[in-house]
């Protein structure tokens, strides 16, 4: 609700967060020449249904072929049966054995962290603990050293734009290429030693897998795709995870009762995840382009065009959360979006769930009075795609 909101300082244009709602579930933006859905059963569809909608939206976005290029091999791009097939073979990574290990790793890894600050009163709770542990097991998933995840921070910025991915277009003249694109560079290359030494060595992780991924017509994905596909989900995936547990603290900070709920029963903690991905969805919007003629929220929508679809927005729809504003960590059943819905939904889905349940199981043993700190207010990520605390935006105290 607005106290939420506003104790926290989120910005004006998640008005979601506020409780208000738009008084159409679609609507024409004649500023952003785009439809926004914001309608839970509207945003459920553009990601379903697969004959009027395509994640392809790229070409929408205005942008010139040079920058096109970099979004080839992205998964979430891609669409129809050569989707399906990088997917399916992609999916193996994310396996019930990689799932099993990724438990026990975030295990000792959170209470190795946690042991280097036990001895202090506060410390921040991304930069000294959760960037290091959500990103030493996402380099181990790629299989890349350790210490080479500190250039997985140049894609922040993506996250720090105030204009919507789609409307990058600088003041001063720099387009989407010099802004989000070419800041990358040194981790294109520093990715691209690790493709051709894995292409000839293959191993037991992620890019090893992807230089063997057969496309349909036979071939691999090239050296570049295989570049895109990780900055891919570096961006959307990876840097999001740390979002997640910074929003659930600020939820368990604002609402003391479901805190204590949880604190006095552990199984509760995945039901505090859900909630904290429906009430505060990390990924506030992605896109669609229409490939034929659609009707969508009593609207007529003609074929090419672009759809802002507003995952947080679509979260909070009354129509499908009894309450939506309050948060509740008992919710049942919460088929929230945050994960997106359909051939799309996200990959990582069950690594981050594993991932985060751990971080807080580890964080409520080791430090059974955290709270955010309340003499540093906490900094956010300003892109409009993202809502969430920003890496090293968030001070906690546990003394
Ligand atoms: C809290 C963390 C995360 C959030 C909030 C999140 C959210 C999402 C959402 C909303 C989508 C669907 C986008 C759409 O349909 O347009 C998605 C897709 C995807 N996510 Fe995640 N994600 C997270 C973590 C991860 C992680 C850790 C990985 C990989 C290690 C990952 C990999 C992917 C991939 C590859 C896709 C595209 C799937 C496809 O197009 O078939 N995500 N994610």
């Amino acid at each position: 609700m607005a106290d939420f909101a506003d104790r926290w300082g989120f910005a004006q244009d998640k008005f979601w967060l506020r409780g208000e709602r738009p008084a159409e579930s679609v609507e024409w933006s004649e500023e952003f020449q785009r439809w926004h859905v914001y309608g839970y059963a509207e945003v459920n569809e553009a990601l379903s249904n697969n004959d009027g909608y395509s994640a392809d939206s790229g070409k929408l976005f205005g942008l010139d072929e040079e920058t096109l290029k970099f979004f080839d091999g992205d998964l979430a791009q891609m669409t129809g049966p050569e989707h399906a097939n990088v997917r399916k073979q992609v999916s193996h990574a994310f396996s019930p054995r990689f799932i099993e290990h990724l438990e026990s790793r975030v295990y000792d890894l959170s209470n190795e962290y946690a042991d280097k600050l036990i001895h202090l009163q506060k410390f921040n709770l991304l930069s000294d603990f959760v960037d290091h542990v959500a990103g030493i097991v996402f380099s181990e998933l790629l299989g890349i050293p350790a210490d080479d995840r500190t250039m997985f921070k140049l894609v922040d910025q993506n996250m720090d734009q105030q204009a919507q991915m789609t409307q990058v277009e600088a003041e001063d003249g720099e387009g989407y290429f010099d802004k989000l694109t070419k800041p990358l560079q040194p981790l294109r290359e520093m990715l691209g030693v690790h493709v051709d030494e894995r292409t000839k060595n293959p191993k037991d992780d992620l890019i090893s897998l992807l230089s063997q991924v057969k496309k349909l017509d036979g071939s691999l994905m090239t050296r570049d795709q295989i570049i895109n596909f990780i900055i891919g989900i570096l961006g959307a995936g990876h840097l999001a995870t740390p979002l997640l547990i910074g929003n659930t603290m600020l939820c368990l900070e604002s609402f003391p009762d479901q805190a204590e709920k949880v604190k006095a029963d552990r199984t509760l903690v995945p039901g505090l995840l859900e909630e904290s991905m429906r009430y505060l969805t990390p990924g506030a919007a992605s896109y669609r382009a229409t490939i034929a003629d659609v009707e969508l929220g009593g609207k007529q929508i003609p074929k090419d065009s672009l759809l802002r679809v507003y995952l947080g927005a679509a979260n909070r729809d009354p129509l499908q959360f009894p309450e939506p504003d309050l948060f509740d960590v008992t919710r049942s059943p919460n088929a929230h979006l945050g994960f997106g819905r359909g051939s799309h939904y996200c990959v990582g889905g069950q690594m981050v769930r594993v991932e985060t349940r751990i971080v807080f199981e580890v964080l409520m043993d080791r430090f059974p009075k955290l709270r955010v700190d309340p003499d540093i207010a906490p900094q956010f990520f300003n892109s409009p795609d993202f809502t969430g605390v920003r890496s090293g935006g968030l001070y906690v105290r546990v003394d």
